[in-house]
This record gives structure tokens, C-alpha cells and sequence, in this order.
């Protein structure tokens, strides 16, 4: 498999943007993923019929359908058109507080229901000042062996907090050394196939020195994939690599 490209747009555009956005990419026969906001997911997954493009959504509800309301349920949006759901993004552990029992309950929600999970791990600054990056983002990873099916997750995602939307990358040493750390903890799990994408202020002046750490499978990109240029640019340098 090349390298991987998925764009988190997180709460921004609308129907118009992100349709624009997601017809030029299908029109260039591109392969990424995107991860649309709720409201823009049918009209994106209509736009890309026909297209290479993947689905996904940004949160699942760890509920079947019933008496909840204001959540989504993975029925719902594989109905809507997403193969894949983000679970463990740091804005839902830290803004959200979204703690492990109730992240495995969604990852185990989504997999029943045919979505594959995408699940982010990290450590915040004061943990990684702390000494203690590996040994939370292997405590972030022990769940995966907890909830059945891991082996039908898309990927995981390496997003270092300190490094989202910060401007602040994690150098390509640092992102190799963690991804090698994680594809061992993964490895003893027998998941050692899945791909791991690294995330947090990746740019096109910084994506090829980063997806070509061994052990980078690709990146997941907020900021830039939300103007085609610098989505574009860091899928291009994505198919380079190969
Ligand atoms: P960023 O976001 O690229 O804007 O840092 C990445 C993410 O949170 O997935």
C-alpha cells in the first residue's frame, strides 16, 4: 500500500467548500481520506461516487440507535456513506474528556457495525517533558487488545497534543522514534499490519521528511487539508514516495 493521506477538516466548512473540495479530488483520481464534519458527509459521499476517495467520520456514538440525543450512531453514518470513524482524537480525550471504557465502547460499536476505526493516540507536552510519552501512548494502544476485532481498524494515529494546530511538528526523528515504539506494542498484539499515519501541523514543507521515517505509513492532516493547494501538494509528495 502507498502512503496514506487523510484530512481531519474537524468543525470547519460547509456544504459548498467541502463538496469543492472533495470534487477536485475525486477529478484527480486521488486516493486519500477525508473526515468530514456531520452535516457534510452525505453531500461529500455524493460527490465522491465514482471517485477513489474514502469516508470517514470524526466521532461515533458508543450507543446503538435509541434515546440519545444529539449523537451519531455507526449505523447512521455507515447509512451516510463512511467506511471509517476517528476515535481517540485529542480533542475528544482532553476538550471532551473522553476516557479509555467509554473510547473502547465506541471502537467496539464501530467495528460491529461495519465502520473501521482510525485510532489516535498521543501524549501532551508535560508527559513527553515528563519522561512519560511511550508510556502513555502504550497505555492508549493496550485498549485496542481489549475490544475484538482491532485487526478491522483502518490505522492508528500518532498525534503528539503538543503538536496539533500548534504549528509545533514533532521532528521526523521523534515521529520515527515513536512510530518504531508503536508498531512493537502493535506487533504484540498481532496487529503489526496496521498502518500508522502520524498527525499534528503537518504542512507540505514538512510531509516528505516525515513520511519517509521508517514506519510512516502516511499522515493525518488537519490545517492544510482544508485548501486544496496544500491538500493536493501533500498527497503528491504521498505518491512520490510511493
Ligand atoms: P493539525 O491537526 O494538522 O491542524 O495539527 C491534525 C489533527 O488534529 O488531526
Amino acid at each position: 500500500m502507498g502512503k496514506i493521506v487523510a484530512a481531519n477538516w474537524k468543525m470547519n466548512l460547509r456544504r459548498r467548500s467541502a463538496c469543492e473540495l472533495a470534487a477536485a479530488l475525486k477529478t484527480d483520481g486521488r486516493e486519500c481520506w477525508l473526515f468530514p464534519g456531520f452535516p457534510l458527509i452525505a453531500p461529500v459521499a455524493d460527490t465522491l461516487i465514482g471517485g477513489k476517495v474514502k469516508l470517514g467520520a470524526q466521532d461515533v456514538s458508543p450507543e446503538q440507535d435509541g434515546a440519545f440525543t444529539g449523537d451519531v450512531s455507526a449505523e447512521m453514518l455507515e447509512d451516510a456513506g463512511c467506511e471509517m470513524v476517528l476515535v481517540g482524537h485529542s480533542e475528544r480525550r482532553h476538550i471532551h474528556g473522553e476516557d479509555d471504557a467509554l473510547l473502547l465502547a465506541k471502537l467496539k460499536r464501530a467495528v460491529e457495525a461495519g465502520l473501521k476505526p482510525l485510532y489516535c493516540v498521543g501524549e501532551t507536552l508535560k508527559q513527553r517533558e515528563g519522561g512519560k510519552a511511550t508510556e502513555v501512548v502504550k497505555s492508549h494502544l493496550a485498549i485496542l487488545s481489549e475490544m475484538g476485532g482491532a485487526d478491522r481498524a483502518c490505522a492508528v494515529a500518532y498525534e503528539p497534543v503538543w503538536a496539533i494546530g500548534t504549528g509545533e511538528t514533532a521532528t521526523p526523528e521523534q515521529a520515527g522514534e515513536m512510530h518504531a515504539f508503536i508498531r512493537s506494542e502493535l506487533t504484540k498484539q498481532g496487529l503489526g499490519q496496521l498502518p500508522i499515519l502520524y498527525g499534528g501541523s503537518v504542512k507540505p514543507d514538512n510531509a516528505h521528511a516525515l513520511m519517509t521515517q521508517p514506519h510512516v505509513d502516511g499522515v493525518l492532516v488537519g490545517g492544510a487539508s482544508l485548501k486544496l493547494d496544500s491538500l493536493r501538494a501533500i498527497d503528491d509528495i504521498a505518491r512520490e514516495i510511493g
